[in-house]
């Protein structure tokens, strides 16, 4: 008996109770009185069968992924499954909630799983940057066949009941008590009298040809972006087929180790936790209240007013979209209609689910049609004239404790909020194109914003599938802020003699999905364009590049040319020579640039600016800006953020080269932050700072 741990014996069958909460983690604290509970368990003769069942809201939800990185403490996951596949009494799993990685894994090491209806089953090891660690690639394909046991593995998607039972994958669903019905199976199993075998001894489903085995692998890792675990992971389920049990299982554990130990593991778990650490908000307590929402309205019909009402509609929320007339409403709602026409075709949602999404959404123009709303977003033009005058009519008309929310991608929201006489009500959520896909969502905190409308703006993003952020209030916030930095040295790198495809190329080698120049090309020059004649910016190639009609792809040329049909950039010798020639014009010396120096006057001024952002306290927390650039703008996930980047490859470093490139520029955004300097002086990390 431990604290974790209790054992009661009702009638022949040990009751193994696990309680660690929040979501009964395998850290040391399990496994230690687990393993004592089993090995009594074994040996008491009175004891006919096991059931282990756990308290709270899961089954094991994994191994404790804080333990990992710290020296290993025995009894090992791997030695308790071992322990449980010596016991020949019939041992049960009692599954609620979600049982995934290590929770799967020692599931798998009892003879039978009975499952509540309503649980989840995964093994989830790749999202980590790992692969699973005791077993599960080798006992999920001995139960549930090789192809489907890659699916799950690779994917690292925990499947629901349904799948699971119709793979074999769950003996049994519960009726009624889950740890009742469980002794009760483990009874009529005794009952029986065996054989009850373990997964071990059964391996009829891997007799599979491994060529079409090796075609599903290639299928199931085609999206698996450059991270290793995926791959490792398919090669681990391929050796189960292919070695004996117990060599396969030893190599699974080398490649776990392996895993365990890379960078990308690194990276990966760090994102888990700060994904998580972002929705704790200072000021924000258990006991913040978030205001009900169950219905919300949309200003603006276009790019994104239609992408956020389809998110809302999505995660269940009744919408009213708002436009200026009914020719913009018709357009925005054809829009809408013809994006999700779209996912029915490619069939990723039904005819069914599009009818009722759809059903969700409604059109006006007339706001008092919008005051019952719980909450409005307003994505209208960015201009601080006309988000004054919509919020102004909002005020007037949304009942009292409705939450005012704007989209604005740059405005500042205490000016937006001082339109209205309810500033405590305002909050910027700032979802990023396409909204109804992309994961992040910025929530812009006002001088005024209050806690609660803070807590339902978070409990609001969960409901919708967002990764919430929040941040304050600063021209672009923390991503558009950030980006505007990494951008600033583009132009000059190319007149100093870089090539667009040179530098995209150090950004695909870093492990972005796409470099700068690839991006406006598809983003259309001509936007960007228009943002720096409204601020009085110019831009010499970009805007040379505009004035010859080259507005990126869809103009098929850009800072590339694109053949007909094709979104393959080619370098395109016209650009070569505009760029020459801009040099020229402008005095600068061209030399050679090598990938170096890409680098530290791209991705080196983000991260400055993302030390400034902290100083400013605009971010709580260094890792809510790696959230932020994970979730929102492509960087690379193996890389765990920019500023968790930073800080493993050496922040002094980093200064060092800022200082050169500010002494041989001048400009600010080599300047180093004060945060930078004092980092790189102390050696410190970004959690020091705190
Ligand atoms: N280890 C340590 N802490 C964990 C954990 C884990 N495996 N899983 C969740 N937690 C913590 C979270 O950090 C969070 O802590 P906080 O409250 O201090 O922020 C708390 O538990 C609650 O988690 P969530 O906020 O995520 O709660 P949800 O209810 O939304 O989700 C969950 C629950 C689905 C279990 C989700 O937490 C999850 O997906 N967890 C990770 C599961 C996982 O990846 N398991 C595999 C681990 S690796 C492994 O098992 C290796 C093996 O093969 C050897
Ligand atoms: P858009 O031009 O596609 O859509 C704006 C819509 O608002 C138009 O349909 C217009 O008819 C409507 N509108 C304008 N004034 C209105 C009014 N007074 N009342 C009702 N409707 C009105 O613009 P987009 O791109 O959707 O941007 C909207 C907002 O979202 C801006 O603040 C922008 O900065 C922000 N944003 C844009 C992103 C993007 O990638 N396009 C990303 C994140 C934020």
């Amino acid at each position: 008996m431990s604290e974790t741990v209790t054992i009661t014996h009702e009638d022949g069958i040990a009751v193994i109770l696990l309680d660690n909460p929040p979501v009964n983690a395998l850290g040391h604290a399990l496994r230690a009185p687990l393993f004592a509970a089993l090995e009594a368990a074994r040996a008491d003769d009175a004891v006919q069968g096991i059931v282990i069942a756990c308290a709270g809201r899961t089954f094991i939800a994994g191994a404790d992924i804080a333990e990992f990185g710290k020296p290993p403490q025995e009894p090992s996951l791997p030695d308790l499954i071992a322990l449980l596949e010596s016991i020949a009494k019939p041992t049960v799993a009692a599954i609620h909630g979600t049982a995934l990685g290590g929770g799967l894994e020692l599931a798998l090491g009892c003879h039978y799983r009975v499952a509540d209806k309503a649980a989840m089953i995964g093994l989830p090891e790749v999202n980590l940057g790992l692969i699973p660690g005791a077993g599960g690639t080798v006992r999920l394909p001995r139960l549930v066949g090789p192809e489907a046991a890659l699916g799950i593995i690779v994917s690292g998607k925990p499947i629901g009941m349904d799948k699971a039972l119709a793979l074999g994958a769950v003996d049994r669903l519960a009726e009624g008590d889950l740890t009742a019905d469980a002794v009760a199976f483990a009874r009529a199993k005794i009952a029986e009298g065996g054989p009850h075998r373990h997964i071990r001894e059964r391996a009829e489903k891997l007799a599979v040809d491994l060529e079409a085995f090796d075609t599903a692998v290639k299928e199931a890792t085609k999206k698996s972006r450059g991270l290793t675990a995926p791959l490792k992971a398919a090669e681990a389920v391929r050796n189960a087929i292919s070695m004996t049990f117990d060599a396969a299982l030893e190599r699974e554990r080398e490649l776990f180790l392996e895993r365990r130990d890379s960078e990308e593991s690194a990276a990966q778990r760090h994102l888990f936790f700060a994904t998580r650490e972002a929705t704790k908000v200072p000021g924000i307590t258990r006991d913040t209240k978030a205001r009900p929402i169950d219905s919300a309205a949309v200003i603006g019909a276009g790019t994104m007013g239609g992408g956020i009402a389809m998110a809302l509609a999505n995660g269940g929320i009744a919408v009213k979209i708002l436009e200026m007339n009914e020719e913009a409403l018709a357009r925005g709602l054809g829009q809408i209609d013809k994006i999700y026409a779209g996912s029915v075709k490619r069939g990723s949602i039904s005819q069914a689910e599009k009818d009722a999404r759809l059903a969700r959404i409604s059109g006006t123009t007339d706001y008092a049609a919008l005051a019952d709303c719980d909450i409005v977003v307003e994505a209208v033009f960015e201009d601080m004239g006309v988000k004054h005058q919509v919020f102004g009519a909002l005020d007037k008309v949304m009942k009292p404790g409705a939450i005012l929310a704007s989209n604005t991608s740059y405005l500042d929201l205490n000016e937006i909020a001082a339109a209205t006489e309810r500033p405590q009500d305002v909050v910027g959520l700032h979802f990023f194109s396409p909204a109804h896909v992309m994961r992040l969502l910025e929530i812009v905190r006002g001088d005024r914003t209050a806690p609660d409308v803070l807590a339902s703006a978070l409990a609001l993003a969960r409901r919708i599938g967002k990764v919430p952020v929040v941040v304050g209030v600063c021209n672009g916030f923390v991503g558009n802020r950030m980006l505007a930095a990494r951008r600033e040295e583009n132009e000059s790198l190319l007149l100093s003699g870089a090539t667009p495809e040179q530098v995209d190329g150090v950004f695909a080698d870093f492990g972005w999905p796409m470099g700068p120049f690839a991006m406006v090309d598809l983003a259309g020059l001509d936007i960007s364009w228009k943002h720096r004649q409204s601020l009085g910016l110019t831009a010499p190639i970009a805007d040379a590049l505009c004035e010859a009609g080259r507005f990126g792809q869809k103009a098929e040329r850009g800072f590339y040319l694109y053949e007909e049909g094709s979104r393959a950039p080619k370098p395109d010798p016209f650009v070569a020579e505009l760029i020459a020639a801009k040099a020229a014009e402008l005095g600068v010396a061209r030399r050679a640039v090598g990938a170096e120096e890409i680098t530290e006057r791209t991705l080196y001024p983000m991260i400055n600016e993302g030390a400034r952002i902290i100083e400013e306290r605009i971010a709580a927390r260094a890792s809510d800006i790696d959230v932020v650039w994970v979730n929102g703008y492509g960087f690379p996930v193996a890389k765990g953020g920019p500023m968790f980047w930073a800080e493993r490859y050496g922040i002094g470093k980093i200064v060092d080269r800022l200082e050169y490139w500010y002494g041989e520029t001048g400009k600010e955004v080599f300047k180093p932050a004060p945060i930078l300097r004092q980092l790189a002086f102390t050696g410190g990390g970004f959690a020091d700072l705190a």
